[in-house]
């Protein structure tokens, strides 16, 4: 018998205010035509004045807390990803963890921007999988529309706020693929690309937040060669192959880099949840956001091989293997 990580619920938050493309459209020279063309996005959520990274991390966990059937008592570790933490320290999931009311097992965030909840997701499989942890918290949560430069078409329009969740739980399983849990992960990154996606700001560089700057259409290039090969490796490494996929849950930065990807893994367009009409590109959040939206609304049940991609800065990327 092997440990494995089973998905013991999920859940999401999104912030009250929605803004439109036509809205945007009205402050910066661009139109809802040119985004959903390019991106397929309509709409995406922002927080409120006030409203941090932790308020939408908190509803988020509840949220997925609720949907396990468990409570922070239960809970021996929180992993939260995000590139917008509330401070430069204490870490995000330091708060989250207070304000559960959480007082034992351990809480750290985790970065690798949009490849983040994949990143949390390896990192709290590893700590179950070596039995030091029964039942860990994974968030994934931003506010990506604090660093973004309003004035700058080129990225404001893509990029909204959210926060997912999953609670991850230790069960036996028989050590193959038709294991209920985490089946593999994958992760790489490769720090040649800084320049192509960054924030020009940062403690110990300008002693401010900074604004995101990104080469789009290089980023773009990179996304399509990296993330097909890396669902087909960790694909590989579960003992599956793409044909095995029932639900694809991409990061969701851009619908041409997903139905791109999924042209490639020969997988039809049915088989991907995809919410960036709706969300917009939420960084670390937009995959359990995505995930929570399949799971409650009946898509993926019992049985399914889910699989969850992403890619971003520096660059990062990822994926991971689950069978529901
Ligand atoms: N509205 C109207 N026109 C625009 C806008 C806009 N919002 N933004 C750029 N343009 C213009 C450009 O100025 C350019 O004009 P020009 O031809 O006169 O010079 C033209 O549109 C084409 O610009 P491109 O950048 O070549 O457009 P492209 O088709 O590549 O689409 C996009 C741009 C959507 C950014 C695309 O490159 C992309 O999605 N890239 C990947 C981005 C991504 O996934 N980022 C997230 C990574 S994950 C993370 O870690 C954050």
């Amino acid at each position: 018998m092997v440990l494995r990580s089973i998905v013991a619920g999920c859940g999401s938050y999104l912030p009250e205010r929605i803004v439109t493309n036509e809205e945007l459209a009205r402050t910066v020279d661009t139109s809802h035509d040119w985004i959903v063309q390019r991106t397929g996005i309509h709409s995406r959520h922002i927080a409120a004045d006030g409203e941090k990274t932790s308020d939408l991390a908190i509803a988020a966990a509840q949220d997925a807390m609720q949907h396990a059937g468990i409570s922070a008592d239960d809970l021996d570790m929180i992993v939260l990803a995000t590139a917008t933490p509330d401070e430069t320290f204490p870490s995000t999931a330091t708060a989250v963890q207070a304000s559960l009311g959480m007082t034992r097992g351990a809480a750290f965030d985790v970065q690798a921007v949009c490849s983040g909840f994949v990143y949390a997701t390896n990192v709290a499989d590893n700590f179950i999988r070596l039995g030091q942890a029964h039942n860990v918290l994974v968030i994934g949560a931003e506010t990506f529309s604090r660093i973004l430069d309003w004035e700058d078409r080129s990225t404001c329009v893509l990029f909204g706020d959210g926060a997912g969740a999953m609670v991850l739980q230790g069960h036996e399983g028989a050590g193959g693929s038709a294991d209920r849990g985490i089946l593999s992960n994958c992760l790489h990154s490769d720090g040649q690309h800084h320049d192509l996606l960054y924030v020009d700001g940062g403690p110990s560089s300008t002693q401010s937040v900074g604004f995101l700057r990104m080469e789009g259409p290089e980023v773009f290039k990179h996304a399509v060669r990296n993330l097909a090969s890396v669902v087909g490796e960790a694909l590989d490494a579960a003992g599956l192959t793409p044909s095995d996929i029932s639900w694809l849950v991409p990061h969701q930065a851009n619908q041409r880099i997903i139905s791109t990807t999924a042209r490639k893994l020969k997988m039809s367009e049915e088989k991907i949840v995809m919410t960036v009409d709706h969300h917009a590109n939420t960084s670390a959040a937009s995959i359990p956001l995505a995930l929570t939206e399949a799971v409650r609304d009946g898509r993926v049940s019992g049985g399914d091989v889910v699989v969850l991609e992403a890619m971003g800065g520096g660059f990062t990327w990822g994926a991971s293997v689950i069978r529901w």
